[in-house]
């Protein structure tokens, strides 16, 4: 795939008016700007259906810049995007707002001289996929002749591997795969671009990165806050398909790759692939107790007291939706046979935490191991939210004692390294749509792949009763996520580094 060097374009938010728009999208073309990034022949077209003049909308971002952008807004700099930028009011069924759109949009594309190259960002609700995709189509707004035509899809991709397939086939059907560009946000945080690296630019680490010396692998994504006000959303959703059925298998399938024989993105995503290939097939029998769901009750937070999943807005009293998903997974290859995979998301949990953490096997019960019991493993965690580091745990010797052993950790924190100056994500994924570099990107046979996987576990819960809630808000999720790894003899890993903390 050729990755373009012409990164003009006009790129045009379907949802303009959105949450994801207002909190992510636009404060990241602001901090691509601020870094010199942006290109200079480059626009902005929002659409919502608010009624908005091109002035009233600058305003109402401006807002949301100062509120979300990490990084301080420059008034000078302001002044140079906000006159990129521009409002498009209609609905997304209105054939005369697309054909409006496209007079817009090539006028644009004279004024900043966008050689024809447009990005169509979907920023809407799943169910308007579609519809926008045709709508696109009809009013030949995507012929690639003259200059690319790439489209953003957001998640949800799909609800099911059936949904998935035939959007994706109502996508291809305009986009072909290499301007679609499907996202997983999570690709674009810099600790997870870091798993390769720390992988396979690490003597120390890729020779003993399998299961001769990798005793399992944990990979959380949990954290405080509850639905908020998506309730309508999760009501369709829950945390196997929220959570799992992307971002999770996505963590996993870069801790498990193999090196590829280039860093080129083919070869990357054909790795990824062949270990979504790899995942044991899950047995309706294997799930019952190896995949735990749950849902939160009233409890409290640090402090406050917060309501049941069931009590929030658009939810329903008797809903059955799972706010926790956790569950032991096997990669069936040479590297990894025999080794489990635990992976658990939740909401409304005792923390805010995304890291993957590998347990190494202990040494032959000779020596130390004999003598001491309590003997720690060592133990590698890579964080990636909100801390963003690296932790390694290995044992010494206690100063002072004769053979007391103790846990120690050598770390790297990367936000109080560069405080909290890294790039969000957003800004790494609309770069890299300009730039035409669909890396960080899923293509189609992974979601494929995903889906097959979580349809499996979807299937056996629909026969399968659940007595909600079952976890309590602030506590550390249900009782049966304790027992999947205490029945193994294991335990979930929390691993704070004292200096990641003094550091802050
Ligand atoms: N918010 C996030 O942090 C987040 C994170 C990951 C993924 N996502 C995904 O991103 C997408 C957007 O999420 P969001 O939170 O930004 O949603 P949102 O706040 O509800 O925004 C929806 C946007 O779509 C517009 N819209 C809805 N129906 C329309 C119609 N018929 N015609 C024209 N415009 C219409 C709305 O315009 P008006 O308000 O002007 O009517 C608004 O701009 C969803 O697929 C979501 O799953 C969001």
């Amino acid at each position: 795939m050729e990755i373009t060097k012409d990164l003009s374009c006009v790129m045009t938010i379907f949802g303009g008016t959105g949450d994801l728009a207002h909190r992510k999208l636009i404060p990241a073309i602001y901090n691509l700007l601020h870094e010199n990034m942006l290109p200079e022949n480059f626009a902005v077209v929002a659409v919502g259906r608010r009624d908005l003049s091109h002035e009233e909308y600058r305003d109402s971002i401006y807002q949301s810049i100062q509120k979300f952008s990490r990084l301080k807004i420059d008034n000078d700099l302001w002044n140079v995007l906000r006159n990129k930028i521009y409002y498009s009011k209609f609905s997304f069924d209105d054939n005369l707002g697309y054909s409006k759109l496209n007079e817009f949009l090539k006028a644009l594309d004279k004024e900043y001289h966008t050689n024809g190259n447009r990005m169509y960002y979907l920023a809407v609700a799943p169910e308007y996929f579609e519809v926008i995709v045709d709508k696109l189509n009809n009013h030949n707004m995507v012929d690639t002749r003259e200059g690319f035509k790439r489209v953003v899809i957001e998640k949800p991709f799909g609800r099911d591997l059936k949904s998935a397939q035939y959007l994706n086939k109502k996508i291809t059907e305009v986009f072909s795969e290499d301007n679609t560009y499907r996202i997983d946000h999570y690709l674009g945080k810099e600790m997870i671009q870091n798993i390769m690296i720390i992988r396979f630019a690490n003597s120390i680490f890729e020779p003993i990165w399998n299961n001769k010396y990798i005793d399992n692998i944990q990979i959380t994504a949990i954290e405080t806050v509850g639905v908020e006000n998506r309730g309508g959303y999760y009501e369709k959703a829950g945390a196997l398909r929220d959570m799992v059925q992307n971002h999770m298998l996505q963590l996993l399938t870069l801790t498990a790759m193999e090196p590829p024989p280039s860093l080129k993105t083919e070869h990357i995503r054909d790795e990824k692939v062949k270990v979504l290939q790899s995942l044991e097939k899950l047995t309706p029998e294997f799930i019952k107790s190896n995949v735990v769901r749950g849902q939160y009750g009233a409890g409290s937070i640090e402090g406050k007291v917060v309501p049941a999943y069931r009590n929030e807005a658009n939810v329903s009293p008797e809903s059955k939706v799972e706010t926790f998903a956790a569950l032991k997974m096997h990669v069936q290859n040479f590297r990894w046979a025999g080794v489990p995979f635990y992976i658990r998301s939740g909401k409304r949990l005792d923390r805010k935490s995304t890291e993957i953490t590998v347990q190494f096997k202990e040494l032959p019960n000779i020596l130390y191991f004999k003598e001491n019991k309590e003997l720690q493993p060592n133990l590698l965690t890579i964080k990636v939210n909100p801390m963003e580091g690296v932790v390694f745990q290995f044992n010494g010797k206690e100063p002072g004692s004769r053979n007391n052993i103790l846990p120690l950790q050598m770390d790297f924190c990367q936000n109080c390294e560069f405080e909290s100056n890294t790039p969000e994500a957003y800004e790494r994924l609309l770069y890299d749509v300009m730039k035409g570099d669909p890396t960080l990107f899923t293509r189609w046979d992974e979601v494929e792949y995903s889906w097959k996987f979580v349809d499996s576990i979807l299937e056996a819960w629909k026969s399968e009763e659940n007595s909600f809630p079952n976890y309590e808000a602030g506590s550390n999720g249900p009782r049966e996520a304790e027992l999947l790894l205490s029945r193994d003899n294991r335990k979930w890993w929390n691993i704070e580094s004292n200096s990641f903390c003094a550091r802050k």
